[in-house]
């Protein structure tokens, strides 16, 4: 059972932004360009294949999903770790619950009720590729299992919106211990589910889906690298990716990858969902960078959710001192795109 807290990041009623104003922003964001159909659009899978595409599938009126309880719920709020801290105020929880990239249920932003039909326990997870042995593991074991803290993490979006968040989880590391990789396991690579059923946006066969994510194993294993399963204190909200997304605050938004169902460790190099689509502008590595401008809009500058300021963007989303090196020796690379 849950009852209300104060968390030493929650805002108070006050502050908090009121729903018109918040539709209102959004309304100038899309006069701007930059508002539902694609701040700066990611979005571009259909417009690659031409603009009479059409972007959207109208989300069938699905129900809410009937889940079975989730068994950890009584962990949260984890511990916070007190060595992530945040130099800008946490994002409201109401507009980081509604402002979500998540395209197995539609290219915008206003995808949260669509996600609730997502089923998100009974949750196994399948572990495979360069291990000691495959297993398949139920969320709620994995959660009971790894070692539970509380990061404040920015997160920069490709598209040039940021926002900052007290995630829940456990270092991406731990698992990798979990899971034994054999030396032979040079990356590791994450699938989202694929369920047309419930996730209209998986109709849109343009796409490569299911989603895919990768990252080499020296990142994976970096103290930054972080498994999600809450947020705000709680659970996983559906829309975040539940219930388990992987959060990697030194790299654009699109490699945290949501609603993990298989990490296997590769010897070979992932392609992801992004890159296959559209290379040029899709990389791999994806590490943030203000000096190099995506082939279609500068990365100098960031616009702060629900503050309504532009700010400028920093190296590696500010994370330099701790993820640099990891960069030091790698040549002939796209590192920041
Ligand atoms: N994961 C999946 N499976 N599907 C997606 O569309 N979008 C990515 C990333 N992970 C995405 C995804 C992008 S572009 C961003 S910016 C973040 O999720 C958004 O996370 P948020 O909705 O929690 O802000």
């Amino acid at each position: 059972m849950f009852y209300k807290r104060r968390r030493r990041w929650e805002i108070d009623e006050a502050r908090a932004t009121p729903e018109e104003v918040f539709w209102n922003r959004r309304k100038v964001l899309a006069a701007a360009g930059l508002g539902a159909a694609g701040i700066g659009s990611i979005g571009l899978g259909a417009r690659l294949l031409g603009d009479s595409m059409p972007t959207e599938i109208a989300p069938p009126a699905l129900a809410a999903a009937d889940d079975e309880p989730d068994l950890t719920a009584q962990y949260y709020p984890f511990e916070p770790n007190d060595r992530f801290v945040l130099d800008r105020e946490v994002t409201d929880e109401a507009l980081a619950s509604t402002y979500n990239n998540f395209y197995e249920f539609g290219s915008h932003k206003r995808i949260s009720r669509a996600a609730q039909a997502l089923q998100i326990r009974p949750w196994d997870i399948k572990v495979d590729g360069e291990v000691e042995r495959s297993f398949t593991i139920g969320i709620d074991d994995l959660v009971k299992r790894m070692p539970r803290e509380e990061r404040l993490y920015r997160h920069r979006c490709v598209e040039a919106w940021s926002m900052a968040v007290p995630w829940s989880g456990f270092a991406l590391r731990a698992f990798v211990e979990l899971a034994r990789p054999l030396s032979s396991a040079k990356y590791v690579r994450m699938e989202t589910f694929l369920d047309t059923k419930v996730a209209s946006g998986q109709l849109q066969f343009w796409y490569p889906w299911p989603y895919v994510e990768g990252l080499t194993i020296e990142e994976a294993t970096n103290d930054l690298a972080f498994m999600v399963t809450g947020v705000y204190g709680k659970p996983l909200a559906k829309q975040f990716g539940a219930p388990l997304r992987l959060a990697l605050p030194w790299k654009y938004g699109f490699k945290s990858i949501k609603s993990i169902v298989r990490i296997s460790f590769t010897k070979e190099r992932p392609v992801s969902f992004w890159e296959e689509i559209q290379p040029a502008e899709y990389g791999f590595w994806a590490n943030v960078n203000p000096e190099v401008s995506h082939p279609r809009w500068s990365q100098a500058t960031e616009q702060v959710l629900g503050t309504g300021e532009r700010v400028p963007t920093l190296l590696f989303n500010g994370y330099a001192e701790e993820v640099a090196h990891l960069y030091a020796n790698v040549e002939g690379e796209q590192l920041y795109r």
